[in-house]
């Protein structure tokens, strides 16, 4: 029953910092069992490949305070599919150059385009309480944060659709 539940950890990244930051989520997902976790560039996602995953965990870097447009650009490309992403889990992370750069702007602006879509989203009650964010490149405090949002979203996922 549980073999074939998929999550897709789908970034855009011009410098690797948020390319980082999906491979550490990645690595702390890994840690549950029986969920297949796969790790794209936003290049090679098309808003139809969502619909093969059961979650969906979307990294921007932080510009002016929100996601970059080519992320916006395959949220609003999910139109076509309104209403199929319904009950998936749903979770966001992003890294900016400064401290308050606005990087939780940019994790709310995803997970709002995800609640619209009626996408499962958890937050953190310890850390970074909205999404993962790292300041630059990941550092030793992010990782941290990546590797528990890949575990708890991991096991969200294998808990509604395991
Ligand atoms: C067009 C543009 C806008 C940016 N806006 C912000 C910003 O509002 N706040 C901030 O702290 N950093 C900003 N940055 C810096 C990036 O968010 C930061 O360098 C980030 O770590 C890059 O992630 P990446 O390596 O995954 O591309 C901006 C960078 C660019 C290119």
């Amino acid at each position: 029953m549980a073999a074939g539940v998929r999550m897709l950890i789908c970034y855009y990244s011009r410098t690797g910092h948020t390319q980082h930051m999906a491979e550490v989520i990645a690595e702390g997902a890994r840690e549950v069992q029986d969920l297949g976790v796969e790790v794209k560039t936003l290049g090679h996602v098309d808003a139809k490949d969502l619909l093969g995953f059961h979650a969906i965990l979307l990294g921007s870097p932080t510009y002016y305070g929100t996601m970059a447009a080519e992320v916006k650009h395959l949220i609003d490309d999910t139109i076509a599919f309104h209403g199929q992403l319904n009950g998936k889990v749903g979770g966001a992370f992003a890294s900016s150059a400064n401290v308050a750069g606005g990087n939780e702007t940019t994790i709310m602006d995803i997970l709002a385009a995800m609640l619209i879509h009626g996408m499962v989203i958890q937050g953190s009650p310890t850390g970074d309480h909205y999404g993962p964010v790292a300041i630059g490149d990941v550092d030793r405090r992010s990782k941290t944060h990546c590797m528990a949002f890949g575990k708890y979203l991991a096991e969200l996922t294998m808990k509604l659709h395991g």
